[in-house]
């Protein structure tokens, strides 16, 4: 969609009218009748013809307490109505703050993904110009909407796309692309280098498969020094069978989304470069798919890490926390980052625990915590932090090695994934692990079975926005 900026709505053709819960008052102006019956619902919306017989949505914001996912109003309005728009669309702004409007960009965005992209006919895709009308100078907000959005769209597809074709290779193509398309740069370690630079969980997990594991650096460097200020690391698993501690069947083609992670990584890298904010930003991806093979990493093996340290493998379906071992040890020695945040959709727990609201997320930094708490409401990606006490750290004592992956017992499994993964951080202070299994994929209005939402990008880029240098 192509967006515009303009000073004044132009009443004879089609315009989306947006008004807050019963503040009908604020919009009469516009309306062509003095009292339609509409309340302003959240979500709601109200088709009135002016007297040029053009359409006039009336769209309903809510209240204040539903302004943090306000682009899901208008991804609704523009899912549900699209098809019977013009060539443009005309949005009356001037009662919407910057983030309002940044949002109803986002939504009107989102509501274009396209989720049957492997289907034989394609659906007909409406195209239009958006015309944003607003007194206020809003081309930056616009703009970054449209990018967001759009990054958005694009690791859905990510998540929702099949896992023969979503191999590591496959997400080590599209990062190679995306750092070309916005102007930044991005190394794709495959097997060779892998082994020669050590990184021997990667490798474990991905023995299985004719798909072999890479690692990804995605580099941005957009302040004047070479510090890096935040490293994001992704767990990439292409598809999770669980290996030899193979999974039920049932929903088992789920687990093609569990580089939820990853996704988000590559996204928000991308987002930062194309919105060239004064930051550098280093994305790692450790991708691998858990396979069943006569190769496969068996429970019961000790494996080597990018650490040195030695793992005994429980459970090999608990292989998320072992990529990102890696990842973690990698950024800790080379990259020396001031933050440090992972995402993984790392456990069947945190979704039993906090369900498909929050994901759950582990620091033991209090002030990052309450700020990506805040930037969670803000943004409507909300985080939950879960504990991590010393004392479940016995959970991760092994005989024979110097750690294992998985306790055996049916208890605290958020937290002792995350535990492990503090192993390889050296106690990096400004460390944060984000479990996003329950939220990175789902039910939604949009699609019959389960897909991508697309959580965290608002999330992670608004942090960084925050860190970065005006
Ligand atoms: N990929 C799964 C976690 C997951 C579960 C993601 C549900 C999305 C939805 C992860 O690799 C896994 O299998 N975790 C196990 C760990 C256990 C064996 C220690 C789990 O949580 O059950
Ligand atoms: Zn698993
Ligand atoms: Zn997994």
């Amino acid at each position: 969609m192509i967006y515009k900026h303009i000073k004044q709505i132009d009443t004879s053709k089609d315009f989306i009218l947006p008004c807050r819960k019963n503040e009908l008052e604020k919009v009469k102006t516009l309306l062509p009748l003095s009292k339609p019956d509409f309340d302003g619902e959240f979500l709601s919306y109200q088709l009135l013809y002016g007297k040029d017989g053009n359409r006039i949505y009336l769209l309903g914001l809510g209240e204040e307490k539903h302004s943090a996912r306000l682009e899901e109003a208008f991804r609704k309005l523009c899912f549900d109505t699209n098809k019977y728009w013009d060539k443009t669309i005309q949005v009356y702004a001037e009662n919407l703050t910057e983030d309002e409007t940044r949002k109803a960009v986002i939504g009107l965005e989102m509501a274009q993904y396209a989720i049957g992209e492997f289907k034989s006919e394609k659906e007909k895709q409406n195209q239009f110009t958006v015309t944003i009308s607003s007194s206020k100078s809003i081309k930056k907000i616009i703009d970054e909407g449209r990018e967001t959005g759009l990054t958005i769209n694009k690791i859905k597809a990510l998540v929702d796309a099949p896992p023969n074709i979503k191999t590591p290779e496959f997400l080590g193509k599209w990062a190679k692309k995306s750092a070309k398309d916005a102007n930044y740069k991005s190394t794709v370690l495959k097997q060779k280098e892998l082994e020669k630079q050590g990184f021997k969980a990667v490798l474990s997990v991905g023995k299985g498969s004719v798909n072999k594991p890479v690692v990804i650096i995605n580099e941005y460097y957009g302040a004047s020094n070479k510090k890096v200020d935040i490293c994001l690391v992704g767990k990439g698993i292409t598809f999770d069978s669980g290996g030899l501690s193979i999974k039920p069947s049932t929903n088992l083609h789920y687990m093609k989304s569990d580089m939820g992670g990853a996704a988000v990584v590559l996204g928000a890298v991308e987002l930062v470069a194309k919105l060239k904010l004064n930051i550098n930003i280093v994305g790692i991806v450790c991708s691998a798919e858990n396979a069943v093979d006569a190769n496969s990493y068996r429970p019961g093996d000790v494996i080597e890490s990018y650490s040195g340290k030695t793992i005994e493998i429980i459970d090999t379906d608990a292989e998320g926390r072992l990529v990102l071992a890696d990842g973690l040890s990698y950024a800790v020695k080379n990259l020396k980052p001031d933050y440090l945040i992972d995402l993984a959709t790392l456990t069947g727990s945190v979704v039993r625990t906090l369900g498909y609201e929050a994901a759950g997320m582990f620091t033991h930094n209090q002030e990052m915590a309450s700020i990506m708490s805040d930037i969670g409401y803000k943004v409507h990606e909300r985080v939950w932090q879960l504990p991590m006490f010393e004392e479940y750290k016995s959970d991760l004592h092994s005989d024979i090695a110097d750690l294992r992956n998985f306790s055996g017992k049916p208890l605290t499994g958020a937290t002792n994934a995350a535990q492990f993964l503090e192993s390889f951080t050296e106690e990096h202070k400004n460390w944060m692990h984000l479990d996003i299994a329950g939220v990175s994929f789902g039910s939604s209005p949009y699609a019959k079975m389960k897909s991508a939402s697309g959580y965290g990008i608002q999330l992670i880029t608004e942090f960084i926005k925050q860190k970065a240098v005006k």
